[in-house]
């Protein structure tokens, strides 16, 4: 099988490092959106056109599924559907899934973009999950170099007193810091790419391929992919036109 992954950077990786844990003999193909990042500021416009290219660009490579390795995107999920035919699948529906049966009290960390739209929140609450939302609109940019500090349980502060079980890694950016995170909170963290693994199921061949493409890249950004990835891929530039 041929899958399309894509992200506005490093995030998605996460989650493709799961997928190929289960799923290693596929044919994966990475497009994360490194020009326009940090997806999580954008306008729901914005972010649909940028989506959309990206889609039409796997459609032209002929993936037979695609998945929105973005939780800002995935709660566009139903907006992307439905320009293409190719199976779409997305985050923040797994992660609800997993959620459901195991906690009633959860934390969601995210960007601004994603806490602002509420879907992720509403899934959750439509099955009687109470939810603690908060936009960590730092933590993209200091993971993909744009800033260079970061002080985790300062952005984290005002959840701090409040009683949760968990804490959902509501940007797929976000298990760069699962360290950080769960000490600040002392609870366990819920990574998406995890929950989407577990629930997707990917065809396998005899051999494992992966090509990455990135808007644009540079030398901090192949660093950046190899300590995800744990091993040097080439990575294309490409960016697509909007
Ligand atoms: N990794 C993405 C997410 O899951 C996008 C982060 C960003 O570019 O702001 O939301």
């Amino acid at each position: 099988m041929r899958i399309g992954v894509f992200d506005s950077g490093i995030g998605g990786l996460n989650v493709l490092n799961e997928l190929i844990k289960k799923y290693k003999n596929a044919e994966y193909i990475y497009y994360g959106d490194t020009y326009y990042l940090p997806y999580g500021s954008k306008t729901k416009e914005e972010l649909i056109a940028l989506a959309s290219r990206i889609i039409l660009f796997f459609e032209k490579e002929n993936v037979d599924m695609i998945v929105i390795a973005c939780g800002t995107c995935s709660s566009l999920a139903n907006n992307l559907k439905i320009i293409t035919e190719i199976p779409i699948y997305d985050v923040i529906t797994p992660t609800v899934e997993y959620i459901k049966n195991r906690y009633q009290k959860v934390a969601l960390l995210a960007t601004n973009s994603t806490i602002q739209n509420g879907v992720f929140e509403r899934q959750l609450k439509e099955q009687n999950i109470e939810v603690y939302p908060l936009s960590c609109p730092h933590f993209v940019p200091y993971l993909e170099g744009l800033i260079d500090e970061l002080d985790v349980e300062e952005e984290l502060k005002s959840l701090k007193n409040d009683s949760f079980e968990a804490v959902i890694l509501g940007c797929t950016h976000f298990p760069l810091l699962k360290e950080q995170i769960e000490n600040t909170f002392n609870v366990p963290s819920i990574d998406m790419g995890k929950c989407l693994t577990e629930m997707i199921h990917i065809e396998e061949h005899n051999n494992f391929e992966l090509t990455i493409y990135m808007s644009i890249v540079t030398e901090d950004l192949k660093k950046n992919v190899k300590d995800i990835l744990k091993k040097e891929f080439p990575i294309i530039e490409k960016n697509l036109p909007v």
